[in-house]
């Protein structure tokens, strides 16, 4: 991998003109900035889109380790209104998916054209993307379209720059702790490109978006204590228009079911449930179901990819 990265940011500081790198706060796409920042400095300009549909905190904590520890030439939009904007009334995985990655798309784009000239488009696209988007000529169908590969508009006329698309993400990992990426995002379990949009079943509404977004805050914390969160590939709560009956004191409640979805994997090809234990699943249940009131029923997935996918939606 050391040799990879000297390869890499040879060939990257051969390159002519300004590069835009859309950055998620991810791994991979801040490896991809990194490395193009290694090899061009201030030619590469960051952007990073807060779509509303993150995880808990995490548009403040990319900003702060963009502009704190790297250094890089760094903008983030707030455009989380639009996302939910443009995804009300759709409850079709794939139709939010277009949703999302068209807005994401036209975001973007608009930055790009008033803070332009760009020639190049840094993506942290892994090998796994490529394939799943069904963008190789490869013989895997696309089971998913991922928004982050393709798609921006012609009249930008960037070139793409995909430093990555070759890597699996144990590989990246690896890049990442050579350039010295602060340890809780190389430890920071993916993230589609869509976010909670994919983790929410049916239409994304601000009361489920609060749930997941929570719900998987506090999976996320109780596998953190347990000491298990770097042993799994992800783990997160997603929600859907399911309600159970509870009991709240004498009261009868109608609340949200709440799923839990703990998987192990090297390459999200395939991935395996999680057997975690008893005692971790009944900590992760008591704290959903008393620190969120909408929620009654707490569930645990147990279907491999395949026939599930990691994602529900
Ligand atoms: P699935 O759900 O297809 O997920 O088993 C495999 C891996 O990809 C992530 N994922 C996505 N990433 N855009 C992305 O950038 C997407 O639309 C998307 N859908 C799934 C998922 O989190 C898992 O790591």
């Amino acid at each position: 991998m050391e040799a990879f990265v000297d390869r890499a940011v040879g060939e990257i500081s051969g390159i002519q003109g300004r590069v835009l790198c859309g950055v998620s706060g991810g791994i991979d796409s801040t490896v991809a900035a990194l490395l193009i920042h290694r090899a061009i400095g201030d030619r590469l300009h960051g952007v990073f889109i807060d779509n509303g549909l993150l995880r808990q905190d995490e548009g403040d904590e990319i900003e702060a380790i963009f502009r704190d520890n790297f250094h890089v030439n760094f903008t983030a939009v707030s455009a989380a209104e639009r996302f939910l904007e443009g995804l009300r009334g759709v409850a079709d995985p794939e139709a939010k998916r277009k949703a999302v990655g068209e807005e994401f798309v036209r975001v973007f784009s608009e930055f790009a054209e008033r803070n332009g000239p760009f020639s190049w488009l840094a993506q942290g696209t892994l090998y796994p993307d490529v394939i799943e988007s069904g963008v190789s000529k490869g013989p895997a169908a696309v089971i998913k379209s991922h928004h982050n590969v393709g798609g921006l508009p012609d009249w930008l006329d960037l070139k793409v720059l995909e430093p990555l698309r070759d890597l699996y993400k144990d590989e990246v990992r690896e890049i990442a702790r050579i350039l010295g990426v602060p340890d809780r995002i190389v430890r920071r379990h993916p993230f589609p490109g869509p976010g909670l949009a994919v983790r929410i079943i049916g239409e994304v509404t601000p009361a489920k978006l609060r749930v997941a977004r929570t719900a998987s805050r506090i999976v996320e914390d109780v596998l953190l204590e347990a000491g298990v969160y770097d042993d799994v590939w992800q783990a997160y709560a997603a929600v859907g228009d399911d309600r159970a009956v509870g009991v709240v004191g004498d009261e009868r409640r109608y609340g949200s079911i709440v799923m839990v979805r703990v998987v192990n994997s090297v390459d999200a090809m395939t991935a395996d449930w999680t057997r975690l234990s008893h005692e971790t699943l009944e900590r992760i249940s008591n704290r959903i179901t008393n620190e969120i009131e909408d929620v009654t029923w707490v569930t645990y997935t147990i279907s491999s990819k395949p026939p599930a996918t990691i994602e529900p939606q």
